[in-house]
C-alpha cells in the first residue's frame, strides 16, 4: 500500500489503493483470494454503445407510442400479411376454367389465335402442321380443361408449344374458348384429315 500526496501537499489517506505492478487504481472493497480488481474507466466504445442504446430506445418509444409506427406492431404486420395472402388466394379462386361465351373474351381469343396459333392451325382452324379444330376428332380431348391444358403445357414432342409463359391464364382461357365456341363446328376451306378420336 502507498500513500498519495494531493496537490496541496497535504498527506492524506486516499480512498483507493495503487497496484504496485501497474500503478493503476485498485478497488479497495473488492478482494477475492487475495486478488484485487483495477478501477479502470469504461472503454470509450462501451460508453458510446451505452449512449447509442439510450438514443435508440428514445426513438423507438416515440415511434411506438406517439406515432404508432406500423412496423413495430407484430399484430399489425401479421394482419397486413394475412390480407395480402387473402387477396392472392381470392384471385386464384376466382379463376375458373370454364367455357367463356362473352364477346370480349372470344374477341381476345380470336386475336391470339390469329397472331400465334394460325401459323400451324390456320386462321379458320382447318389445320396444317397442327390438327383441325373444327371437326369432332380430338387427340387430347374436347373439354375446356383438355384444351386449356394442351395450350398451357403443350405437347412438345409432337410440335405443339407450351404457352404458359407467353400467354396469361386469361388469354389461354380466351383462346381455348374461342376454339370450342367458334372454330369447332365451323366449315374451314381446306380441312385437314381427322386426327385422334371421335368425340361427339
Ligand atoms: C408450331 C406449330 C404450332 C403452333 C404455333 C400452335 N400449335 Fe397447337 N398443335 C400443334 C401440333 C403439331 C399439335 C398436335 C399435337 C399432338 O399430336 O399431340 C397441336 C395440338 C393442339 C391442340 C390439341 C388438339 C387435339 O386434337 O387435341 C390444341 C387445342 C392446340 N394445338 C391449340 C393451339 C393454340 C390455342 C395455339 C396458339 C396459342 C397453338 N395451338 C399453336 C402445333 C402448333
Amino acid at each position: 500500500m502507498t500513500t498519495v500526496t494531493d496537490k496541496n501537499q497535504h498527506t492524506q489517506e486516499p480512498d483507493y489503493d495503487i497496484d504496485t505492478l501497474t500503478n493503476e487504481k485498485l478497488l479497495s472493497d473488492h478482494e477475492y483470494d487475495g486478488i484485487r480488481e483495477l478501477d479502470n474507466d469504461m472503454p470509450p466504445w462501451l460508453k458510446w454503445l451505452f449512449a447509442l442504446s439510450i438514443v435508440f430506445a428514445v426513438v423507438y418509444m416515440v415511434r411506438f407510442w406517439a406515432f404508432r409506427a406500423n412496423d413495430l406492431y407484430q399484430h399489425k404486420e401479421f394482419e397486413k400479411e394475412m390480407a395480402a395472402v387473402k387477396i392472392k388466394s381470392k384471385s386464384a379462386e376466382t379463376f375458373e376454367i370454364i367455357l367463356l361465351q362473352d364477346a370480349v373474351s372470344l374477341t381476345s381469343g380470336k386475336e391470339t389465335w390469329l397472331k400465334i396459333c394460325a401459323v400451324c392451325h390456320l386462321a379458320d382452324g382447318g389445320g396444317l402442321v397442327g390438327p383441325n379444330m373444327t371437326d369432332d376428332y380430338w387427340i387430347h380431348g374436347n373439354t375446356i380443361d383438355d384444351v386449356f391444358n394442351v395450350i398451357t403445357n403443350g405437347v412438345i414432342e409432337q410440335g405443339m408449344l407450351a404457352y404458359k409463359d407467353q400467354l396469361s391464364e386469361k388469354q389461354r382461357l380466351d383462346v381455348a374458348s374461342y376454339i370450342l365456341a367458334e372454330l369447332h363446328g365451323s366449315s374451314p376451306a381446306n380441312p385437314k384429315e381427322p386426327q385422334g378420336e371421335l368425340i361427339e
